[in-house]
């Protein structure tokens, strides 16, 4: 059987200027296509890229692609990440069954009944930071005083971690979803956050509280299931997942609703839960920020395609966007519509056993921070022009540096 080897592209691409919310056009290009094709990615390695969303979805279950990183040929993000990978072990980076194992310990701390039932407290400290952010005379960075301090308190709240130290969790977090970090800076964050999480992990020993990191030490680590060292390593997954990601889908979500005024005029006449989600839904599918894609890595030949072979042993590429705006799947996927039937099918948060352990968070927060901030602030507007931004295309997770606003 050939394999077919075009010239590898270096992924990721850049993005067209002046096109922010657009995927790259040479990685739309290959979508178009609709065949698997070898990238070259920063260490000179040359995974496969895999796009449409059948096709995505597919391999995505396929158990015969691992998401383990001590493969050889496994395809990091950055060298941050293979540093950082190479000294934790959290589910994340493991197959089944242990990836199910130590997931379990954690599923029902995010059940959507229980996120469900913190909206109340999401939307106390939403109200909060708005109420602070009129007092302020605009213009105001979105991104300092809403998008980040908003996730970041919730999931402080969650893991009982005291949101005083959230400088120098944010500022660690961002070196390690850097694709620009070193090695030397990625050991430094990784220290720093460490040193946070064992701190945590003696206070709440012996302790009744009722946060997450507490119900690890308690239920797992001191049971003898967990070591201290896989205490550390999930409650700063979730620390770091828990509030990166979502910081910046409320922001750059906020940019696209300031550039799509019909779309923000239309979200603010919703009341419907449902009709909300699908927006959130919406907004996920595209924004596709987690932009730099899933990696796997090949745990046999697979057969991709009539005369396309993944090989054992070969690195995998998931890019979000070459999923979410397959326009076999969804029509005009360059068009932002609120409305649009079936959003919900979009992988922004990931598919199969890896799917985003937060999502039904990530929802509520969403649901709520969008609609909160234009209730509140119904003028709401960029100060300055939308090309003068700075976009986060060198970090695994695309968004604004910065969003200055008025109202
Ligand atoms: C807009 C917000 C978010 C986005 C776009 C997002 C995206 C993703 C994606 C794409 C994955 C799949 C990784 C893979 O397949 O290799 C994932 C996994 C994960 N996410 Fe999220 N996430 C978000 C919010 C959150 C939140 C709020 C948390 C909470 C604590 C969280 C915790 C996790 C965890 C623990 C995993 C690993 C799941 C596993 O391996 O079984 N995420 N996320």
């Amino acid at each position: 059987m050939s394999q077919v080897e075009l010239d590898p592209v270096h992924f990721p691409m850049p993005r067209v200027q002046g096109c922010p919310f657009h995927p790259p056009q040479e990685l739309r290009d290959i979508q178009s296509a609709g065949r698997p094709v070898r990238v070259q990615i920063w260490n000179g390695t040359k995974p496969w890229l895999i796009t449409g969303h059948d096709r995505q979805r597919s391999l995505l279950t396929d158990e015969r692609l691992s998401s383990d990183p001590t493969h050889p040929q496994f395809p990091f993000q950055s060298v941050g990440i293979e540093a950082r990978r190479a000294r934790t072990t959290t589910f994340i980076q493991m197959d089944n069954p242990e990836h199910n194992h130590y997931r379990r310990m954690l599923t029902g701390q995010f059940t959507a009944k229980r996120m469900e039932a913190m909206r109340e407290s999401i939307q106390e400290i939403t109200d909060r930071l708005l109420d602070e952010l009129q007092e302020l005379e605009g213009p105001v960075d979105l991104v300092e005083h809403f998008a980040l301090p908003l996730p970041s308190l919730v999931i402080c709240q969650m893991l009982g971690v005291p949101y005083e130290s959230h400088e120098l969790f944010q500022e660690a977090s961002a070196t390690l979803l850097s694709q620009s970090a070193d090695r030397d800076q990625v050991d430094e964050a990784t220290v720093v956050l460490r040193e946070l999480a064992r701190d945590l992990i003696a206070v709440k020993r012996g302790r009744d509280d009722d946060d997450i990191i507490s119900h690890l030490v308690r239920d797992h680590l001191e049971q003898g299931e967990l070591t201290e060292d896989q205490v550390v390593d999930m409650s700063l997954l979730l620390l770091v997942a828990g509030h990166e990601t979502t910081a910046n889908q409320i922001a750059l979500g906020t940019l696209a609703l300031l550039e799509n005024p019909e779309q923000r005029d239309y979200l603010q006449t919703l009341t419907d839960r449902s009709d909300i989600a699908r927006a959130v839904d919406e907004m996920m599918r595209f924004l596709s920020i987690a932009h730099v894609g899933r990696r796997r890595v090949a745990l046999e030949d697979i057969q991709v395609d009539h005369d396309v072979v993944i090989r054992k042993g070969e690195g995998v590429i998931f890019p979000d966007a070459a999923g979410n705006w397959d326009p076999d799947v969804y029509e005009r996927p360059d068009t932002l519509d609120l409305a649009r039937e079936g959003a919900g099918r979009h992988m922004a948060f990931g598919f199969g056993t890896h799917q985003c352990l937060g999502q039904p968070l990530a929802r509520v927060e969403l649901q709520i921070a969008y609609t909160s901030l234009f209730a509140r602030l119904p003028t709401l507007r960029l100060h300055g022009r939308a090309s003068d931004l700075k976009f986060r295309e060198d970090m695994n997770i695309y968004g604004v540096y910065a969003l200055p606003v008025t109202w």
